[in-house]
């Protein structure tokens, strides 16, 4: 284990600064929309709580800027965390500060204070030493539970960690390096990725480096438009990367010459507007100039499933469509269902739009893993299982 655990931690009576990913969606009310990423660090917070721990919680929430939002205040997700643990949680209305600093300094013994957004100050995101250095001044230890912004170098994630003499990461960061990990390992077969979403250039480091570890890809969402637009189909009016065409087509060669069957729609859901409510299927050459596609059609959906259920091992990131319509959400749904359904298989999902369309579907606790990180899942695979920088940052000279 090149990290410790926080089970291993001398925690007890002492000032643990935790680094969460807490950057969770809001209601238009500014209530929490899903509390997901804020239940996965329970298991940890409840642990740093029993041993008498004096808890420091920090997050970023949103992309603020280096300054205050009210928009992006950590409030509703204090509450939340306090309703989910029955205790109080006092929010300092500053990450550091001398207001900060004097909620820190009257903790007691299993209290906790959750600092206001990182992002508030520009020295979080800018990995500013003098910043880093007032994080770490209020604990002595440090544990990150922060798995969705492990991708970034951040003064929270990465700058702090120097500063405190004892770190080690949080049962929620463990889980998820031992699952992607797997993925990276010897896996059984056949090894299935599927993979969604909009757009083919933020995922082709991911698309590429899974071509040398599994036997088939699936493609759906936007991003397969841009691959059967490649092939030369026509797509009417559908979202699609034409600047990316060359690369598309390049991906499927490589594909080709490395054995691996790329599985793209035979059949496409299209529509006029977002907002027709006769959508119609298509076989992919049936797309109309007017047409948008904005899901797969039950064509591909059932070969996609079938793929699915002989699958041993799947790695699901990404909508098949616009998801968040009921009448193009059909495909992601059974998607869902299908990886839901394979008990046989190692299943891991990443990705907030794959999250929560298997929340939505109520398939909770029926895969391997389903990972709270986005692109930081993304970039674990990418990379190879190359620490993240803020992974990186946990390690010490002992566990080496
Ligand atoms: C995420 O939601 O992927 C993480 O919280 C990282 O957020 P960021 O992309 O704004 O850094």
């Amino acid at each position: 284990m090149p990290v410790k655990s926080v089970a291993n931690l001398p925690v007890e009576g002492t000032r643990v600064f935790l680094r969460v990913d807490y950057n969770v969606p809001l209601t238009p009310a500014g209530g929490v929309a899903d509390d997901a990423r804020i239940r996965a660090t329970l298991p940890t917070v409840r642990h740093l709580l029993a041993r008498g721990a004096r808890l420091i919680i920090a997050s970023h929430l949103g992309r603020p800027g280096g300054k205050p939002d009210a928009a992006a205040s950590l409030e509703p997700v204090g509450a939340r965390l306090a309703e989910l643990l029955g205790q109080d949680v006092v929010l300092a209305d500053e990450p550091v500060g001398d207001g900060a600093r004097k909620v820190v300094s009257d903790l007691r013994d299993g209290q906790i204070a959750l600092l206001e957004n990182l992002r508030f100050h520009p020295g979080e995101e800018a990995n500013d030493d003098g910043f880093a250095r007032q994080l770490a001044s209020y604990a002595d230890v440090y544990v990150s539970d922060a798995f969705g912004a492990a991708h970034r170098a951040h003064a929270s994630t990465v700058g702090m960690t120097k500063h405190v003499g004892v770190r080690g990461a949080g049962f929620l960061l463990l889980a998820e390096i031992d699952f992607l990990s797997r993925l990276l390992g010897t896996v059984e077969r056949p090894f299935v990725a599927v993979i969604g979403g909009a757009k083919v250039s933020d995922k082709l480091g991911v698309l590429e480096s899974l071509l040398g570890r599994v036997d088939k890809m699936l493609i759906g969402g936007a991003m397969a438009n841009t691959f059967l637009r490649a092939q030369g189909h026509e797509l009417g009016r559908s979202k699609l990367e034409a600047e990316k065409l060359a690369l598309a087509r390049s991906f499927l060669k490589k594909a080709g010459d490395q054995n691996v069957a790329v599985v793209l729609p035979s059949d496409l859901v299209v529509a006029t507007s977002l907002d027709d409510d006769a959508p119609r299927v298509v076989p992919v050459g049936g797309v109309g100039p007017a047409d948008l596609a904005l899901d797969i059609g039950p064509a591909t959906t059932r070969a996609f499933e079938d793929e699915l259920a002989r699958a041993r091992t799947i790695f699901w990131n990404g909508p098949m469509g616009l998801f968040e319509r009921a009448a193009f959400a059909e495909g992601t749904f059974r998607v869902a269902r299908a990886i839901g359904a394979n008990r046989r298989a190692l299943t891991v999902a990443g990705g907030g739009d794959s999250a929560l369309a298997i929340e939505q579907a109520g398939l909770v606790g029926k895969l391997s893993h389903l990972s709270t990180g986005g692109g930081a899942s993304l970039e674990f695979i990418e990379g190879n299982g190359k620490p993240l920088p803020g992974i990186a940052a946990l390690e010490t000279e002992e566990t080496r």
